[in-house]
């Protein structure tokens, strides 16, 4: 009976220590008006903390203990999005800017307010509740799945745990902004770090990110981290993205305030004007202005194209220019044999990082801008991002200089290289090369393509050199002994790789696509490829001219697919990836569907269906659906205000039926 009610005592006083504790955090984090002493502060901490000690049952994961941070995990688990977390076209001068508003315009009609945001230079995160208590947190990844970094961003104070009691929000939903780490604690950090000799952060928004992804959240915890806030999902009961940002600031998150609701073009140049200087002072970088049509209802209107909203756009300061000297001048092998030429340059921060090298593409582009080893250059970054070199200032070049001159062999293997005749760029043409295959083993486990965790650049040179991998197939035969023998690995980290190795034989079709390495073939590409053919099969067994027909692939990009799985070395690496168990998730082998090889072709807008979804079951059935109608589609699809496939499918003779029946049909083919 006694213990019962102590039980309850500690429990109540714990909620009422949590509710002030989480009150003056947010006072002191967040508003930067704290109310009590940082004495007094620490003194209902201690109490908290203790009192979960003597009954550790009332620990709650929200509770503000936690974000001292808790055990280290072993590796990230991927998570899904609750919608895509889009990214932002850019515009580069007030000319774009005003494009931009008239495309709003065009597809809008009248647009009476503009929000100009700050663009914070950090880390996208979203960040889930339910029921006012925050559950997850997950990075950006490729806006569809990214990664779960709960367990750090629980350290980070600015993000309420638990929010305020009626703040308006719906049950469930994800809150979306930028983490980011103040100058200031960058320039503290890299201090400490270059002090212990370690290789210190490039910028703040690298070591943001470093900061997010540890492993261990004690760590994450002491780097100081922040975060602004900025998009809520599902956004009601907003109607206008200016509420939006209301109503996350009174719910306790962080929100930037400088923000500015705009009505004309006018104001909006002002706006970027004002902070083009003034950013400079600013405790966080910001690398542009957001411009958002405010209103949530035209911004629904006006939808999104591919990755990126209509209704936004990043405008983007003028890069910033430096000189520096061309140290050396080397050449590299690509994954495809491509040999470019790249700078080593003396160090030097351009737009907030340090550029140590930087490509000059091909030799006629060294030719045209005349750089020479020695030489002082004008720097920049293309798009705020990419090291360039604008131009050798010619006063300052030494004398006795010479011209650079491209070598004829491959600096790896020793192969006379190739210039085909109207390309650019010279290749190694032996596909046994050991630099290509080395590219082509990072290409297949970077982020873009497997995303196979921990396995970086360095790993597979060591795997390489001591021949245990050559290809692709062989990393998923990589044994936990074999790793132990590679300098750095210990039987953990070894185990780690080996299973992160393992979780990855299935991904994605789109990954599996782009990691082979095709030429011409990225992201954009694989993504096309893996929606029209739905399995490696079909991809593979497509010729030149069923490549051409898929919506923007064109001849030359097909002729590249088309030879890559013609020729006996990317045969042999489907087959050895398929014997090593590596295959596509979420497509049914196409040999099992009732519409096995069938070409279904969608025109017109669907009532019942989205038009992924309707892709999606044409592909479940072993179909795959078209984007253009030839002799060989076997059904065309036609909903509300069909476009010109419909007319092309009766000139063809093609079977065209409505939506109905297709419903219809999926059902008796059991999709
Ligand atoms: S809005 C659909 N607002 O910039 C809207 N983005 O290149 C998506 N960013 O991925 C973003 N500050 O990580 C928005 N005030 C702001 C932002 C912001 C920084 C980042 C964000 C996004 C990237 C776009």
């Amino acid at each position: 009976m006694t213990t019962t009610r102590t039980a309850d005592a500690a429990s109540a006083r714990a909620a009422e220590l949590r509710a002030l504790i989480d009150r003056h955090a947010h006072r002191y984090h967040v508003l930067d008006a704290p109310e009590i002493s940082d004495a007094e502060y620490d003194r209902l901490f201690r109490e908290l903390v203790d009192l979960e000690a003597a009954h550790p049952e009332l620990m709650t994961p929200d509770s503000p203990t936690q974000r001292v941070g808790g055990a280290p995990l072993d590796s990230f688990t991927k998570v899904s999005h609750r919608s895509q977390m889009l990214s932002l076209d850019n515009a580069f001068s007030a000319a774009e800017v005003e494009a931009f508003f008239r495309r709003a315009e065009r597809g809008a009609g009248v647009v009476d307010a503009y929000v100009c945001e700050l663009k914070i230079d950090g880390l996208a995160i979203s960040l889930s509740y339910r029921d006012g208590v925050l559950v997850r947190a997950a990075t950006r990844g490729d806006g569809v799945e990214g990664e779960d970094v709960t367990a750090n961003v629980r350290t980070v104070r600015t993000v309420p745990m638990r929010l305020k009691e009626g703040s308006g929000l719906p049950d469930s939903f994800e809150v979306r902004g930028e983490v980011y780490l103040p100058k200031a604690r960058f320039a503290a950090l890299n201090a400490q770090l270059e002090e212990a000799g370690k290789p210190t952060y490039a910028n703040p928004r690298s070591a943001a990110a470093g900061g997010v992804r540890q492993l261990d959240p004690g760590v994450t915890a002491k780097r100081g981290l922040s975060t602004f806030m900025y998009q809520l999902e599902p956004s009601p009961p907003a109607h206008t993205q200016a509420e939006v940002l209301d109503l996350l600031e009174q719910a306790g998150f962080r929100v930037n305030p400088h923000r500015h609701v705009a009505g004309s073009l006018d104001e909006v140049l002002a706006f970027i004007e004002h902070w083009s200087t003034r950013r400079h002072g600013l405790d966080y970088d910001t690398d542009g202005i957001v411009i958002k049509v405010s209103s949530l209802a035209l911004q629904a209107e006006l939808g999104k194209v591919s990755r990126s909203p209509r209704w936004a756009i990043a405008y983007k300061f003028p890069p910033e220019e430096v000189e520096t000297e061309v140290l050396d001048i080397a050449v590299q092998v690509g994954r495809t044999g491509a040999v470019t030429p790249v700078a080593h340059l003396r160090p030097v921060l351009v737009a907030g990082s340090t550029v140590r090298r930087c490509t000059l593409h091909n030799e006629d582009e060294v030719a045209r801008k005349d750089v020479r080893i020695g030489d002082t250059v004008l720097l920049h970054k293309a798009g705020d991002v990419i090291p360039e070199i604008v131009r050798t200032i010619l006063e300052k070049r030494p004398a006795g200089s010479a011209a650079w001159v491209m070598p004829s062999r491959c600096p790896a293997c020793a192969t006379e290289l190739v210039r085909e005749v109207g390309e650019v760029v010279r290749r190694c043409v032996n596909p046994l090369c050991p630099a290509q295959r080395r590219e082509r083993l990072r290409h297949f486990a970077s982020r873009g393509s497997m995303n196979i965790e921990g396995l970086g650049e360095s790993i597979i040179d060591q795997l390489v050199d001591a021949g245990f991998v050559a290809d692709a197939a062989d990393l998923f035969s990589v044994t936990v002994d074999q790793l132990l023998t590679l300098e750095g690995f210990a039987q953990r980290s070894a185990e780690k790789l080996h299973e992160a190795i393992a979780a990855r034989r299935t991904v994605p079709l789109t990954r599996l696509i782009n990691a082979l390495g095709i030429r011409h073939v990225g992201e954009h590409t694989a993504t096309l490829l893996a929606r029209h053919f739905g399995g490696m099969e079909a991809l593979a067994a497509a010729g030149a001219e069923e490549l051409t027909a898929v919506e923007g692939v064109g001849p030359v990009v097909a002729e590249s697919v088309a030879r890559w799985f013609a020729t006996g070395e990317g045969r042999e690496l489907i087959h050895r990836l398929d014997a090593a168990g590596v295959h596509a998730e979420g497509v049914r082998a196409a040999t099992g569907g009732t519409w096995h090889g069938q070409s279904w072709v969608l025109t017109g807008s669907m009532e019942t269906l989205t038009r992924p979804d309707a892709e999606e079951r044409i592909r479940a059935l072993g179909a795959s659906p078209g984007t253009s109608v030839s002799k060989r589609t076997h059904t065309v699809v036609a909903g509300a205000s069909p476009g010109s496939k419909l007319a092309r499918a009766q000139e063809l003779g093609v079977r065209v039926i409505d939506e109905q029946t297709f419903l219809d049909e999926l059902t008796a083919a059991g999709g």
